[in-house]
């Protein structure tokens, strides 16, 4: 429940071990002023470092303001510990070139290539209003109050300059980011982050996750893109599926996340094994066959999504699924590939991607008085 560093070279929240809670919150600019957006980041920055280190966001916070004031930090986090907070940010498309194609803030020539818009996958059924923003930031905690403190109030320090466009809440994390994490399981029962990018995998961090110096803009030099994908499932329909069809649909066994094949959960795939019918053991349209690096032209990302349940949708359908989350060095070379190779998945009758976000997320703020995303100004 400690603090997490918020100042370093990269930010925190990507490598750093999962948290059990997350929210998200995307935003829009309001204001066409480069110089609100500018003192937007600035207090932003200032008020992430107090409260990832447990402190108010505030100089006189909670309680200790003028009484004829509103207090400068909502409360609601006075007496808990800091909560392993991160705070991530992400630049959207629309924030360098918007919908209409104008440049509002001066951004248009320092626009990442990477930062493409996706493109249209089979199934997507994406609803506009959960989708995209000019910023996104990323709030995972071990407690929910604490996450949940930390983008209201940002939310507060930007009134009059942004909006939330919309925001998730999160539950119990879907990934191991580290190999000192054990193993969580999704809203399918299945256990999720083994063949994951860990924080240990320096080599492939530096190869799949980080921006490396003179790939695109200076400013993302250390920095990654996230993709953030509201994945429904249809839970229902799951839950009638027989146990070893949906084995057979991910390409591991439910109870130790082995692959099919193989014995221990850690086990290598291999693609080659039969199974007792001569057919492959772990099928040709399992999920983790269609999104492992050797079937996606080598594609890896670091994924770091959650659980989500937000209550029913009036037609005796619980709300509920994955609330998928990537980090990358490329979107063009990571998510999009594996995306693509996953149009023939037969997981894909059971669920249905409805919102969607890019973000291109710049380096760590160095220290006191830096900034997130100085470097793009
Ligand atoms: C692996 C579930 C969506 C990419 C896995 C595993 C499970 C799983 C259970 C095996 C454990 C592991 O290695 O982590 C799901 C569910 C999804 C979903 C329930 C939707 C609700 C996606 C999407 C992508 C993706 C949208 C990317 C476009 C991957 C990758 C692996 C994986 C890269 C590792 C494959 C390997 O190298 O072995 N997923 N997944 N998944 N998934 Fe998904």
């Amino acid at each position: 429940d400690g603090p997490i560093e918020f100042y370093g070279e990269h930010q925190a929240g990507i490598v750093t071990p999962a948290q059990d809670r997350l929210h998200f919150a995307a935003f829009d600019l309001i204001t066409e002023s480069r110089d609100d957006l500018v003192a937007l980041l600035r207090a932003w920055s200032e008020a992430a470092a107090q409260m990832t280190a447990g402190r108010p966001a505030g100089a006189t916070g909670a309680v200790d303001g003028h009484p004829a004031a509103p207090p400068d930090d909502t409360g609601e986090a006075l007496d808990l510990p800091p909560g392993g907070l991160t705070l991530t940010i992400g630049f959207g498309p629309s924030l360098f070139v918007d919908a209409e194609g104008r440049d509002r803030f001066g951004l248009a020539d320092r626009k990442p290539e990477a930062l493409a818009e996706l493109p249209h996958f089979v199934g997507d059924a994406l609803r506009p209003e959960i989708s995209d923003g000019d910023l996104c930031v990323q709030a995972c905690a071990y407690d929910p109050q604490v996450a949940v403190h930390a983008i209201r109030n940002l939310a507060r320090i930007g009134f009059g300059k942004v909006s939330v466009r919309w925001s998730q809440l999160g539950f119990g994390r879907t990934s191991a980011t580290s190999r000192e994490q054990t193993t969580p399981r999704n809203m399918m029962g299945f256990k999720d982050g083994t063949n994951n990018l860990k924080a240990e995998d320096t080599a492939l961090l530096g190869e799949h996750v980080w921006v490396p110096e003179g790939e695109g803009p200076a400013w993302m030099a250390g920095g990654s893109y996230v993709v953030t994908r509201r994945i429904r499932m249809t839970i229902e329909t799951w839950d009638r599926t027989p146990l070893g069809e949906q084995e057979t649909i991910i390409g591991r066994t439910k109870g130790s996340g082995a692959p099919l094949g193989g014995v221990k959960e850690f086990d290598e795939l291999d693609f080659g094994k039969a199974g007792a019918d001569g057919t492959p053991a772990i099928p040709m349209q399992a999920h983790v066959r269609l999104a492992h690096h050797s079937t996606t032209n080598g594609a890896r990302m670091l994924r770091r999504g959650y659980n989500f349940t937000d209550g029913s949708d009036g037609l005796g359908r619980l709300d509920a699924g994955l609330f998928f989350i990537a980090y990358q060095r490329d979107p063009r070379t990571g998510f999009v590939p594996v995306q693509l190779n996953l149009a023939s998945d037969v997981l894909n009758e059971y669920i249905r991607h409805v919102g969607s976000g890019l973000f291109a997320c710049p380096p760590g703020v160095k220290g006191p008085g830096g900034f997130w995303g100085e470097g793009l100004f």
